[in-house]
């Protein structure tokens, strides 16, 4: 029984039927990923369980949400000056970058991406950053600072314990990372020591971020009423501006701080089993095909590693059962790891373009010359799993909104999934809208947060410093 409040979310959540030449295969096919789509009870359900959890985690009580603090107690004012170095450690490549601020603006920016072989993102923690500092040398020197005392602000987009702004104890590898002997270890420490070996540039480690963290508060020095910062790329995570008063995790002396920035560390929501109630067998599979299997659940059902997994992992049941691919071989497309996020969102496009051309030119690159019905099916897949991805952002964002309770929210997003998905961000706009009903919001495409939001917060550690030594 759909309650009345409910109708309007029951309808906005349909996605178009499935064309398909044979009714009995069409209707296996639906009832097959019926698993995949949620009734509005279950999205109120999904509402409640975030908001519990949310509640739990700031309390410091057990929950799959670490709400962790950034210890940044403000935003940029615009009295940031200065040089300043980021890095941009969180996917295959590593970023290090040089900014000139001036009135908190970024004049100058020069940037360097070094590429991160998996036998350091997969080895020993020493020789990656060991790595990562000869990367910084070659980048101070190149810029001819090595002379130069430079602010840095690290941006390190893993779950982390954070005792102070410049403490961050790694608590778990995600994405495409695993190091496990520097796990509970500080990688401000690792970082700073592996510097120190090399002895070759004067650079100061003021602040560790999280990427969401940079993207709200570069977010924040276009539009003042930004209080949350969202990630839709590889991971998937979030962060937002809480009350102090509410925040019980606080180990550095406090200042009469009114506000500071929690990092949700929403991609580990379910972990402890409480979404159990929404994961399908395809989502037991694509987990089982991941590099840490068991966590990170809500991630692997929404962000871009995963979410061309789910649909490959869908498409190959689907072909086994004999419901798709009948007359022609899907060859390498079903290989696990072949069907990435961005061909998703390449095959979304169709969908919004109203033709198959483009889920026509992914299939070819597989050597796939698919029927009317393979076409269709392959769609359908990929709307329904991107479909679940935008209401469980939704559902989740909502929630944030209910807590954070102001009149106006601006939501700085970043991130390849957001960017690249052609329907995302207009599924959201409508999701939220029904899901928070009343409250004012807005997404707000933020670019490099990771990079001008660190070197922002950088200046803020440097300002905190100043005021309170
Ligand atoms: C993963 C990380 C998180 C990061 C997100 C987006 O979920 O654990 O810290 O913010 O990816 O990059």
């Amino acid at each position: 029984m759909v309650v009345p409040a409910d109708r309007a979310l029951q309808e906005a959540i349909q996605v178009a039927p499935l064309i398909f030449s044979d009714d009995v295969r069409r209707q296996k096919i639906e009832n097959r990923l019926e698993q995949m789509r949620f009734s509005a009870a279950t999205v109120r359900r999904i509402q409640n369980v975030f908001k519990s959890e949310m509640e739990k985690g700031i309390h410091q009580k057990i929950s799959s949400l670490q709400m962790e603090n950034t210890y940044i107690p403000e935003l940029p004012n615009g009295t940031e000056e200065g040089l300043f170095l980021a890095l941009d450690l969180g996917g295959t490549n590593f970023r290090v970058i040089l900014l000139e601020l001036v009135n908190g603006v970024a004049v100058r920016e020069d940037v360097k991406k070094y590429h991160i072989d998996s036998e350091f993102r997969m080895g020993s923690g020493i020789p990656l950053f060991d790595y990562l500092a000869e990367c910084v040398s070659d980048f101070v020197i190149n810029e001819g600072l090595q002379d130069v005392e430079l602010p840095l602000g690290f941006t390190f987009s893993f779950p982390m314990i954070q005792h102070s702004l410049d403490v961050g104890i790694l608590a778990t590898w995600t994405k495409s990372f695993n190091c496990p002997d520097i796990v509970g270890k500080d990688v401000v420490q690792l970082l700073r020591d592996a510097l120190d070996r090399r002895g070759d540039t004067r650079v100061n480690v003021l602040a560790i971020l999280n990427d969401t963290t940079g993207t709200l508060v570069q977010g924040a020095t276009q539009d003042s009423n930004t209080v949350i910062g969202l990630i839709l790329g590889t991971g998937s995570n979030a962060c937002y501006m809480e009350r102090a008063d509410k925040v019980e995790h606080w180990e550095v002396e406090r200042h009469g701080e009114r506000e500071v920035i929690i990092d949700i560390e929403w991609g580990a929501f379910g972990d402890n089993g409480v979404l159990d109630f929404i994961k399908t067998d395809f989502d037991r599979e694509s987990d089982a095909n991941s590099l840490m299997v068991n966590s990170f659940t809500f991630e692997k059902y929404i962000s871009g590693k995963y979410l061309g997994e789910v649909v490959r992992v869908i498409l190959a049941k689907l072909t086994k059962e004999g419901l798709i691919f009948v007359n022609h071989s899907p060859g390498g497309l079903l290989t696990t790891g072949n069907l990435t996020t961005d061909l998703v969102s390449h095959i979304e496009q169709d969908s919004v373009d109203g033709d198959y051309n483009s889920t026509r030119e992914v299939l070819a690159k597989f050597g796939i010359i698919p029927d009317d019905d393979d076409l269709s099916a392959v769609q359908y897949v990929c709307e329904v799993a991107s479909n679940r991805a935008a209401l469980l952002v939704s559902a989740c964002l909502s929630m944030l909104l209910e807590r954070i309770d102001k009149e106006e929210v601006t939501i700085a997003v970043d991130g390849s999934l957001y960017k690249h998905h052609p329907r995302l961000e207009g599924w959201m706009n409508q999701y939220i809208s029904l899901l928070a009903p009343g409250r004012k919001f807005k997404l707000m495409n933020v670019e490099d947060g990771s990079g001008k939001g660190a070197a922002l917060v950088a200046a803020i550690a440097q300002r905190l410093k100043k005021r309170f030594i």
